[in-house]
This record gives C-alpha cells, structure tokens and sequence, in this order.
C-alpha cells in the first residue's frame, strides 16, 4: 500500500502527478484554507504533509496526529511549523532553502528601487489623472546608486542582495547573529559587519532578511526606526511580526523615514488597513519568491524531500535530522 499523505494547498499540477507516482494524495485542488480544526481531521491517517507557510502546523496538529512521519514546507522560512513539537514526535520537518535565493533577492531590490524612487506612489498619482505640467520637484526620491545598503539577516538571500550592490557602488553594512568567512564577506560586495544600531544610523536603504522567531518579534520597532535616518526606505522581505506595523506606519506617516516596500505583514493575509492610506509605502502579497521557475522549482524541492523521507532516506532539506536517529 502506498503512503498517504495531504497536500494543503492548489499547487502546479505536475507536482501532484510526480507525488502520485509514490503515495495516495489528498490534494486540494480549490485552493481551499483549512482551519486548524479542519487540518487536524485531514491529517488523520496520513504519513506526510506537504504544506505552506499559510498552515500552523501547531503542537496540537502533531499531537492529534502522531502516525505523521513527515511535514515538507513548500518555503525556506518555517515559523509556521513547530518543529520543537515534531521533533518530540520523531516528524521529518523540511524547507526549500537555496532554490529561492536569486529570485528573492531580485524582489528585495525591486521594493528597495520603488519604494527610494517612489515607483508606485507615481503611478497611482498618473493613472488618477493627476500629471498635468512638468515639474523640477515631482517625485523627488533618494538615489540608490552610490548609497549605503543595510542588511539585517546576512544568509543565503541576504548575500544574494549584498552581492548585486556591486553594479551599483554602494557601501554594503550587515548584521547577523554571527560573522560571515571573510571570503563570503568579500563575495557580498565587501559586506562589513557592524552592530545593529550602527546599522540603523547608517543605511540608506535597510533590507530585513532575518528568520522569525520569538528573538526576533519587533526587532524593528519605534526605537530602531527613531535610529534611521529620515531620508532612509526600509524593505521587508522576511516575515511579518519581524516589524511592529503600528510602530513603521507611525514612522511612514511622520516621514521619520521617507518609505518602505513590504511584502510581508502582521497577520496577513490581513494586515493593518491604515497602511493604504500612506503614499509612502510600496505594498506586495508576500510574492518575493514568485517567479514562475522558482515556485516550480519550490514546489518539486518539497515534494522530493517528501518522497525521499517517506520511502527511508534522509531528505535533502530536513531541519531535524536527529529525528532519524
Ligand atoms: C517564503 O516566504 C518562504 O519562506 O519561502
């Protein structure tokens, strides 16, 4: 008998026919978004998941469903997943680092080069049929070119963003739990170390890439945007809960700093309704790594870390190896 397993949500269709040649698939092909209740009930009888980050696979799921012997997120970011929980329960956690960095990185500067040089804010203003004369000073923003790049969260895709500033003769500053190797820090456009709060003093474009975690709840709040420099744009590409929302629309709203582009929210996909009332913010459906090659490739790299845990083998992506003891 093959394994079973659920797939959460509507994913490419060539996904689920790779995932049938080895298992009885529920998959949910009208996209439909289980309650935790819902997942619970789902879950029973199956050997794996293949989910999202918009499932909490919370200890209770785990606990309601102890036969599971694999959860493969279709994401790097796994904060939805308790893993602490599943590792008690000796579950496989996997993630689908590395196939997303290049692609992620190239939406952090799309945000970044938006939000500095106003890109949306300029368009709603035009297509409201609002551009009516030249003028010297219409959307005056801050250049990217020759500025000083911040990154908080120097990983894969931090380095990835680091790395394209090169063309762009910027001065690259990070912080990160730990030092790069010099070569990697060479590699990142000479990315230099330095505290959080210098950081904050000194980026003219600050770009958040750190994993969520209770540590890292708020690490940007009214204190770190009170450090930024009031010309500066902040771009979230992370998490939502990483930025305290009320705190940056406060921020964006005083112009204590002049814009931000986010892609992710507290809660979303709901998120705070007074953030469309600000100019100065590029807004996103948390799509960073929505290119068509990397969501396929995202999708395949779960479902093979899938198959190879359900069939013995170590997955390529397990999060907690010790689990297979
Ligand atoms: C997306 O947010 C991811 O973590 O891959």
């Amino acid at each position: 008998m093959k394994p079973k397993i659920l797939v959460t949500r509507a994913v490419f269709p060539e996904v689920i026919d790779l995932l049938a040649q080895h298992f009885e698939v529920e998959s949910n092909p009208s996209d439909q978004m289980y309650t935790e209740d819902e997942l619970i009930v789902k879950l029973r009888g199956k050997d794996g998941i293949l989910a999202t980050p918009s499932e909490r696979i919370s200890s209770d799921v785990i606990a309601a469903n102890p036969q599971l012997k694999a959860i493969c997120n279709m994401a790097v970011g796994f904060n939805n997943i308790d893993v602490e929980a599943a590792t008690r329960a000796r579950i496989m956690v996997t993630n689908t680092p590395e196939v997303l960095n290049q692609t992620t990185a190239d939406f952090a500067w799309a945000l970044m080069m938006a939000a500095a040089r106003r890109v949306t804010e300029s368009e709603h203003w035009l297509r409201a049929g609002q551009w009516q004369k030249w003028r010297f000073d219409t959307f005056l923003g801050a250049d990217v070119y020759g500025s000083t790049l911040g990154i908080l969260g120097m990983g894969r895709i931090g380095q990835a963003i680091a790395r394209r500033s090169l063309g762009f003769d910027m001065r690259v500053l990070y912080h990160n739990r730990s030092r790069l190797p010099a070569e990697q820090e060479a590699h990142a456009n000479n990315a230099t170390l330095v505290s959080k709060e210098e950081l904050l003093r000194s980026a003219d474009h600050l770009i958040l890439v750190l994993p969520y975690s209770p540590q890292t709840h708020h690490a940007i709040g009214a204190a770190e945007l009170a450090l930024m420099k009031p010309g500066a744009t902040l771009v979230n590409i992370a998490r939502g809960g990483i930025v305290d929302d009320v705190a940056l629309i406060a921020a964006l709203r005083e112009r204590r700093i002049a814009a931000a582009g986010l892609d992710v929210f507290e809660n979303e996909p709901r998120f705070h309704p007074d953030f469309l009332t600000l100019p100065n913010v590029v807004l996103t459906p948390h799509i960073a790594s929505a290119s068509e090659p990397t969501r396929r490739a995202m999708a395949f790299c779960a479902a093979e870390n899938l198959i190879a845990a359900l069939s013995g083998a170590q997955p390529q992506n397990i999060l907690n190896p010790e689990v297979r003891g």
